[in-house]
């Protein structure tokens, strides 16, 4: 994986998925031992939108692994502000740094700006497009806590604007789910999601109720309504609030239910959720620290 910008869940291969979890796996069993491998390294973080959990996830990686970051910092406070174009702000940090991180609200901008960029570069959220380290982080949360044999999933809320979704989904061809997408109708599948993943061979069964499905499910992972990218204030306010669960809600589950979020959460699970054994979104975000060492370290030849 040597110098791969990693752009999108698509490029990702079962075998690719499964070196990353593996040396995932390695580095949360022993961390100490990758502690110094890539003591020179220096990572530079660019993020156009917030972040809590993927940025300072990436920094701590990278840190773990000896290394350091740079950081654009706010909008605000760089000169993206003066009228500076993604492509140019991209080829200057690559100078500094070794490999870049970006989060940026335009879809397709991490295709655009890798193109300009000898560094390996990693997407982390172009819009509503793809996030691609947040569905290696499911991924390794999933084959940890239900397996990927006979895997049933429910994919819930979000799922037209949700970038974790596409992702996610796509990444899910590759161990044969069965994916069920349960939103309003409003906010389903994006068709050029639903046709990849046609291609894929994937089915896409859709649903407007979690209860027709939530029985079946090993795993559910709900997502936030993604407010800011609603052009329509009105349609957002119609949608908000659904598709809620709580403590009861699950009492219809299987006992193993496993629940996810990539967070953050606004109302879509009631804190009496933490308190099951169904919880597993903070172990989730936790995971982000040796999935994200592992993907540096491979993307940058650790132990090739
Ligand atoms: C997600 C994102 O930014 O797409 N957050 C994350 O990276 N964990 C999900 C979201 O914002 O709802």
């Amino acid at each position: 994986m040597r110098h791969d910008h990693i752009i999108s869940a698509k490029q990702l291969s079962r075998g690719d998925i499964e070196t990353v979890l593996d040396r995932a796996a390695d580095i949360a069993a022993d961390p100490g031992a990758f502690a110094d491998r890539h003591s020179d390294t220096l990572l530079g973080l660019l993020f156009f939108e917030p972040s809590t959990r993927t940025k300072m996830s990436f920094t701590t990686a990278m840190k773990r692994l000896g290394g350091d970051i740079v950081d654009m910092g706010s909008v605000e406070s760089s000169s993206v502000k003066k009228g500076e174009s993604l492509a140019d702000t991209v080829r200057v940090v690559e100078g500094y740094t070794d490999a870049l991180v970006l989060r940026h609200p335009m879809e397709g901008s991490a295709k655009m700006a890798s193109e300009f960029v000898d560094v390996p570069l990693v997407n982390a959220g172009d819009g509503a497009g793809q996030h691609p380290t947040q569905t290696l982080l499911d991924l390794y949360t999933i084959r940890e806590n239900a397996g990927f044999d006979d895997l049933t999933i429910g994919i819930m809320g979000d799922l037209k604007y949700g970038r974790t979704v596409h992702s996610l989904a796509h990444a899910l061809t590759t161990v044969d789910a069965s994916q069920h997408f349960i939103s309003p109708e409003s906010l389903q599948l994006p068709r050029s999601v639903r046709y990849d993943l046609h291609e894929a061979g994937a089915g896409v069964r859709e649903h407007t109720e979690l209860d027709e499905i939530l029985p079946e499910l090993d795993v559910l992972y709900v997502t936030r309504i993604q407010a800011e990218r609603f052009p329509d204030e009105s349609e957002y306010r119609e949608v908000a609030g659904q598709y809620q669960i709580d403590a009861a809600t699950l009492e219809a589950a299987k006992d193993d239910l496993t629940v996810m979020h990539p967070l953050p959460r606004v109302d879509e699970i009631a804190h009496d959720v933490d308190e099951t054994t169904h919880a597993q979104y903070f172990q989730q975000a936790h995971n982000g620290v040796p999935v994200r060492m592992a993907l540096l370290d491979l993307m940058l030849g650790g132990g090739q």
